[in-house]
């Protein structure tokens, strides 16, 4: 009897929380993945937005082989150096004095956000009574409401998925966690509304929107959320886990909408490239000063202090040495500069594409996405009834060797590499070109 295949392994072992593509994956190098067949792919998923220098960059195995043969986990009862090194560098990269905690996920990075509104909220001094819409608002004494954006994404653990804009992900598990509100992204009038609600501790957004297919927060939204922040005492928190670390082109993706460092964020959440495809999280925390109930004034970022927050394997020397070198690749090899030229050569040939299928191009650097015509159904009889034409077409294009990654029923993402070359970026357009003209003809 022959060994049961990959797929039949998992339809028997493993619990069905995906509905995966049925492709199986052997090898990467680069911006190209090879199946277990031999078939070779042009990866623009690169895992969400994760391998972020590309599949088993060199430079990251040598860093990670090393510390392999020197030591791999301790716990975070004790200091290691790489840890110690990443979240300098951390720091520096955001440009302004803060700390950084480390955890494994984007959704547990969030809930790191979530404590530390909670916290503030709870132990921070609320600010004076004020006046809303002609009503005097007491102070409040325990504030825990956070505001988050609809349409947004934020993981799925319990707080994650109640802080997530979208209904498809609460379903089945409610009673949510409390204290979530959403406002409509880039809503300036009803950001106004919510943050002069009772009990509101916090304002935490993507400042580009990526599960929902690449939605970026305009300048006035960003200026206007740390102006109303600032004037209720809340906090301004960035959740940059998809958008962040050099795919807009700057280390921080907020940045690169301003175009400068005029509006600076209390806390920002990080996981996906951090590491180049090994589970790392993080947050940076402001070391701006915070006054307490008690009348003491500490920085932000010692406001989790010991006991408060951790996890186990948050930050190991393993993953922290593979950290350091992505970024340092990042940094070294003008990654930065291609992200923002590759990326605009990707829109514009995106654009030139002129398929009648095609609505809309998004995107700031390699956080791209283009969006199908909403009556692609009636143009493409080929599309079997009930099925997003998003994935329809991101089938159609593994058919031809090229991974894209679907956002919701019509959207369709590029996060490729930020080392992706200019002829990969033709191919895959000339890949695009061939399906989609194959549709409309
Ligand atoms: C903006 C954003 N935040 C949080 C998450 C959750 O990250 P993880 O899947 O690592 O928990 C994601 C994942 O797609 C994301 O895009």
């Amino acid at each position: 009897m022959s060994a049961p295949t990959t797929r039949e392994l998992y339809d028997r072992y493993v619990i069905p929380t995906y509905g995966r593509f049925d492709l199986r994956f052997a090898r990467g190098l680069g911006s190209e993945v090879w199946d277990e067949d031999g078939k070779r792919y042009l990866d623009f998923g690169a895992g969400i937005a994760v391998t972020s220098i590309g599949h088993c960059h060199p430079r990251v195995l040598a860093a990670m082989r090393e510390q392999i043969g020197t030591l791999i986990h301790t716990s975070n009862l004790y200091y290691t150096r790489p840890q110690a090194v990443l979240a300098e560098r951390l720091v520096r990269l955001i440009g302004a004095s803060g700390k950084i905690f480390f955890c494994n996920s984007g959704a547990e990075a969030n809930e790191a956000l979530y404590k530390l509104a909670r916290k503030f909220g709870n132990e921070g001094m609320p600010p004076a009574p004020r006046h809303s819409v002609g009503e005097m608002i007491a102070a409040d004494a325990n504030r825990h409401g956070i505001i988050t954006m609809e349409g947004s994404f934020h993981g799925r653990t319990l707080a994650g998925i109640a802080a997530t804009g979208q209904d498809k992900v609460k379903k089945g598990f409610e009673p949510a966690v409390e204290g979530f509100r959403h406002v409509p992204f880039n809503d300036g009038p009803a950001l106004l509304a919510a943050v002069q609600e009772p009990g509101v501790v916090a304002v935490l957004m993507e400042p580009i929107q990526g599960e929902r297919g690449v939605h970026p927060a305009s300048a006035a939204f960003l200026k206007l959320a740390r102006e109303l922040c600032d004037r209720h005492g809340l906090l301004l928190m960035f959740d940059e886990v998809q958008c962040g670390l050099g795919r807009t082109g700057d280390w921080c993706g907020w940045k690169t909408l301003l175009g400068d460092a005029s509006v600076m964020p209390d806390a920002v959440s990080w996981a996906k490239g951090i590491a180049g495809g090994f589970p790392l999280g993080a947050i940076w925390v402001s070391e701006r000063t915070v006054t307490l109930k008690t009348g003491a004034t500490i920085p932000l970022c010692d406001l989790l202090g010991p006991g408060s927050h951790g996890t186990t394997f948050g930050g190991t020397p393993l993953v922290s040495a593979g950290a350091n070198e992505v970024l340092s690749v990042i940094e070294e090899e003008g990654m930065l500069e291609n992200a923002r030229s590759l990326g605009a050569h990707a829109h514009a040939q995106l654009r030139a594409l002129g398929s009648p299928l095609i609505a809309d191009v998004r995107g700031v650097g390699l956080m791209l996405a283009f969006e199908l015509v909403p009556d692609f159904a009636a143009r493409v009889p080929a599309l079997p009834a009930g099925k997003a034409p998003s994935l329809f077409v991101v089938e159609a294009l593994h058919a031809a060797g090229f991974l894209n990654v679907p956002s919701g029923t019509h959207a369709i993402r590029w996060l490729p590499p930020l080392n992706v070359s200019r002829a990969e970026i033709d191919e895959g357009v000339a890949i695009l070109r061939t399906v989609l003209a194959r549709f409309s003809a």
